[in-house]
């Protein structure tokens, strides 16, 4: 993983690479409600991770999450074989054209998941680019909506110490560089 560009003093860094290969304290898979698995990134975590994994899923979904897990929420399990502490599964919103409340979910997705890493004691955690992909959010806007719930989430906060933001390709890293822009250079 080749991290590109940083913000914040550090505290946010954008990678690219594959965010099964991270090595910090936990890593963020953009799940769906059911937590049953998928492809994209979920299905590449679940791979690497091996059956354990889904097993803790299961487990969740017969004890407290019987309903599933709604969208703008996370929840957090074990790694499995995976070079982390643990996996915070969050669920993004499935985009509909921006009218269904979507940079909300989104954005809330981002800071559940970071609230949990809090709470743990996480210092570095790595999010793939959430609801970017099976789910259609628009990159751009997706990566506006990241970045100013992470940067307002660790504005008030110690822990994590690092959040990176992988992409899958280098061209993705670039559309979130350039949608961001400057920040606090404006
Ligand atoms: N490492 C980092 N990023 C990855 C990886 C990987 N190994 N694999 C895919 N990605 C990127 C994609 O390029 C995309 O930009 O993750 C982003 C999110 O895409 P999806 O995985 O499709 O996630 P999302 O859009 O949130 O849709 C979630 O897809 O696979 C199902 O079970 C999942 O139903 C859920 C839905």
């Amino acid at each position: 993983m080749e991290t590109i560009r940083s913000y914040l003093g550090g505290r946010v860094e954008v990678a690219v690479g594959d965010i099964t290969l991270f090595e910090g304290d936990a890593i963020v898979d953009a799940a769906n409600s059911a937590l049953a698995g998928g492809g994209g990134v979920d299905g590449a975590i679940h791979r690497a991770a091996g059956p354990a994994l889904m097993a803790e899923c299961r487990a969740l979904r017969a004890g407290p999450l019987p309903e599933g897990l709604p969208a703008g929420r996370a929840v957090a399990t074990g790694a499995g074989r995976l070079p982390v502490k643990g996996v915070i599964h969050a669920v993004g919103p499935i985009w509909r054209g921006g009218t269904a409340d979507e940079p909300a979910i989104l954005a809330s997705a981002y800071a559940d998941s970071l609230s949990i890493a809090a709470s743990r004691g996480w210092d570095r955690v790595a999010f793939p680019a959430i609801s970017t992909g099976v789910y259609g959010y628009p990159k751009a806007l997706a990566a506006k909506v990241a970045y100013e719930a992470v940067s307002s989430f660790l504005a008030s906060r110690d822990r994590p110490r690092v959040v990176s933001l992988v992409f899958f390709s280098r061209a993705d890293a670039e559309t979130f560089i350039r949608a961001v822009g400057e920040p606090g250079r404006a």
